[in-house]
């Protein structure tokens, strides 16, 4: 296909009915903005030129787009007052390229596809020495709100009416306008500029090109149709952008389920981001994928899991509700149930982290285990090291952090304080509940806790005393 494309991203509207004071446009789906999820598909479509036509909360919308893509070389356009659609592309027309074509896409209808997207450009294709105008249609069971399509008996369409224009007859009609176009950069400046704000809205339609380009002979008016579609729907408020979230949640999991996961419910996931996936991975209900999250082959994620960039290993076992941020994850290892890793976290093969234990800024090699009740924070642990339930590497004096050096075939007894910056030798033993703040010697075992003593004696005297004083405590 070839076509020269430019792409008119209308991103001015309000969204007053959004109830916030974020814009509308920088409401999100997944992990991207409304704008970034068409920005994106447009980019797909190599345009020669993409123009974004700003105007609500414009600093705020255009700061959004440079924080996003930055070096891009989009144009930037600023509707001063909304006027309506057809002055909304026009703002654009001294930037458009005489020979191309313009689609014209809105920034609050953000799951158009790109099969779509396409069928439009190869309909705009489809009649040589001809210039097209293709509108994408919907049929839907509730066409209220939108502009309806009015065609002849030919099935040509010669009129798109506004709701607030529209007949009664009109009205019942339900195949209605989408608002995304393929129009001829040639006549675009002529047809924009002969707009008319002579309507209930008084704005300026986009939708009346049409009229311009029936009287156009050299101009075909194509279209083309699509079923119950949400791909055609906007966001106008919460309960749109609900809508289209567990729409575009569907289709990603639907992508998983093709790639072969195994999910438990392919309604109860959520990918916020990218979620790469190797082979026979099995994924539990109610798991959240953030950011970049890669899955090795044979990974079991347990339900309520929370998984932000995360890099895992194969045969990985992610037991029940653990959240993993900015981590990696060896082959083999086993997380949870309620374990929490945090970022700069890099477990190597086989290491085991259970139930209640915080990992974070910490290395920890080979087939090293700290199963209950832990906190590693800002160590070095060593290979075929056991770190006993309830031990903490201090790390921090309140006002600097510093570093456990935990090295390989240690064995932390319970309860133990290690009180950083300090290394536990090779091969050595901790005693439990014992508080270790100097470096300990390799294969030896060092106990730092006070000395058990019995009293002898001391608690038979203890009760003749109560005994003896009842009376006066009673009194
Ligand atoms: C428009 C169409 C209608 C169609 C519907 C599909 C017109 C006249 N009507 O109606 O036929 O069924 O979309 O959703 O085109 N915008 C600007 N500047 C403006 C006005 C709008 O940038 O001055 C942007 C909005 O941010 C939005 C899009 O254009 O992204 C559509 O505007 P909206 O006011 O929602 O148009 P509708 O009245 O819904
Ligand atoms: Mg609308």
């Amino acid at each position: 296909m070839n076509i020269k494309l430019n792409i008119v991203i209308l991103a001015a509207g309000e969204g007053k009915r959004m109830n916030s004071s974020i814009p509308k446009v920088m409401h999100k789906i997944g992990n991207n903005t409304l704008l970034e999820h068409v920005i994106n598909k447009s980019l797909s479509l190599s345009p020669e030129k993409l123009i974004i036509i700003y105007g609500h909360e414009g600093d705020k919308v255009k700061s959004h787009i440079n924080e996003s893509y930055p070096n891009n070389n989009f144009i930037l356009v600023k509707q001063g007052q909304q006027l309506g659609t057809g002055h909304a592309l026009k703002c654009a027309i001294s930037n458009l390229t005489q020979d191309a074509a313009t689609l014209v896409l809105y920034a609050d209808v953000p799951l158009i596809s790109l099969t779509t997207l396409n069928k439009l450009v190869e309909s705009y294709l489809s009649e040589v020495n001809q210039s097209n105008l293709v509108v994408l249609t919907g049929l839907v069971a509730n066409p209220t709100g939108y502009g309806r399509i009015i065609r002849d008996f030919n099935s040509q369409i010669v009129q798109i009416v506004e709701e607030k224009d529209a007949t009664e007859t009109e009205k019942v009609i339900n195949e209605i306008n989408s608002g995304i176009y393929l129009l001829p950069n040639q006549y675009l400046p002529l047809w924009l500029n002969s707009l008319t704000p002579n309507n209930n809205q008084q704005e300026y339609y986009l939708t009346d090109v049409i009229k311009y380009a029936r009287e156009n002979s050299k101009v075909k008016i194509n279209s083309v149709t699509i079923d119950n579609s949400y791909e055609i729907m906007g966001v106008n408020n919460k309960t749109q952008l609900e809508y289209l979230e567990r729409r575009y949640q569907e289709q990603l999991a639907n992508g998983l389920l093709t790639q072969g996961v195994t999910l438990k419910d392919k309604t109860r996931i959520d990918i916020r981001g990218e979620l790469t996936t190797g082979r026979d991975c099995v994924i539990d209900i109610n798991c959240v994928f953030e950011g970049k999250v890669v899955l090795g082959n044979n990974v079991t994620v347990g339900s309520g899991a929370i998984l932000k960039d995360v890099v895992v290993g194969d045969n990985v076992n992610i037991k029940p509700y653990s959240l993993i941020d900015g981590a990696k994850i060896g082959d083999g290892s086993q997380i949870g149930p309620f374990s929490r890793i945090r970022p700069g976290t890099n477990l190597n093969a086989k290491v085991h982290i259970g139930n209640f234990v915080e990992v974070k800024n910490s290395t920890i090699d080979e087939n090293s285990k700290a199963n209950h009740l832990t906190y590693i924070g800002d160590a070095t642990v060593g290979s075929q090291v056991n770190i006993g339930a309830g031990s903490v590497t201090c790390n921090y004096n309140g006002f600097t952090k510093h570093k456990t050096v935990i090295e390989n075939n240690v064995f932390i007894g319970s309860g133990s304080m290690l009180v950083a910056p300090v290394v536990i030798g090779e091969g050595g033993i901790i005693g439990a509940g014992s508080t270790i703040s100097k470096d300990t010697e390799p294969n030896e075992l060092t106990v730092a806790r006070a000395k058990q003593q019995t009293i002898k004696g001391w608690l038979s005297q203890w009760l003749k005393f109560n005994k003896d004083n009842k009376e006066d405590f009673e009194k």
